[in-house]
């Protein structure tokens, strides 16, 4: 399962980049305005740092404005996603720009239904919410497991991308469905590599190391 960054914040995602297990980045409208700055520059600068995957998302609601839109973020950078959302329109935009070769991630998807419509269109990623749906006391992630079967069964090559999530229990839950991708607050990606016994742990080498070598240093 590759490891995306949810934000458009470019000091967080230059923090992960440097451990070399960033497998990509997501955004939305929400986390780009918080940036305030120009949005394509944003995008392409992100692109420069990362290699893999990021998502821009149109902000038009009908399938034409969202094709303009989706045509041209597409010619930003060569790893930029088209995201787009799954209403009706952003199904047929998905189907257009997906036929001419553009990736695309679908949106918002809150279902099972919805996913197998993202990749009957064609999408590239489908990306079912997580925490929204434990926000209203659904399983997010038993939508993860189901929509993953579902793709394994029916053979779609569309990969699932679980989004909103919350917390490293969503991380493991969604790793263990056989999600492709899991995308995350910078906040969650840092308490992915932290435990406390990691802490103490390297403390004590640290303080064995140092005593050990002091000794060596009194007896020479
Ligand atoms: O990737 C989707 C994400 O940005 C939504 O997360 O926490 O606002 O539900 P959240």
């Amino acid at each position: 399962m590759l490891l995306f960054l949810d934000t458009a914040n470019l000091d967080e995602i230059r923090e992960i980049a440097e451990w070399g297990v960033l497998g990509g980045i997501t955004t939305n409208p929400t986390l780009v305005v918080k940036e305030h700055q120009d949005f394509k520059r944003l995008v392409k600068d992100i692109c420069k740092i990362v290699s893999g995957p990021v998502s821009a998302e149109v902000t038009a609601t009908d399938t034409e404005g969202m094709l303009k839109e989706g045509r041209d973020i597409a010619t930003w950078a060569d790893n930029v996603i088209v995201k787009c959302p799954l209403t009706p329109a952003g199904l047929a935009a998905t189907s257009a720009l997906s036929r001419d070769g553009i990736k695309v991630d679908v949106t918002l998807c809150f279902s099972v239904n919805q996913a197998i419509l993202a990749a009957r269109a064609g999408a590239y990623f489908v990306s079912p919410f997580v925490g929204r749906l434990d926000d209203i006391n659904e399983d997010g992630c038993a939508l993860v497991e189901h929509i993953v079967e579902v793709f394994h069964i029916q053979g779609y090559e569309t990969q699932v991308l679980a989004a909103s999530l919350r917390g490293p229990q969503h991380v493991t839950r969604c790793a263990t469905a056989g999600a492709h991708c899991a995308t995350m607050p910078y906040k969650v990606f840092k308490m992915l590599v932290s435990h406390p016994l990691t802490d103490s742990g390297l403390e004590r080498f640290l303080e064995d190391w140092k005593s050990a070598k002091s000794g060596v240093a009194a007896k020479g």
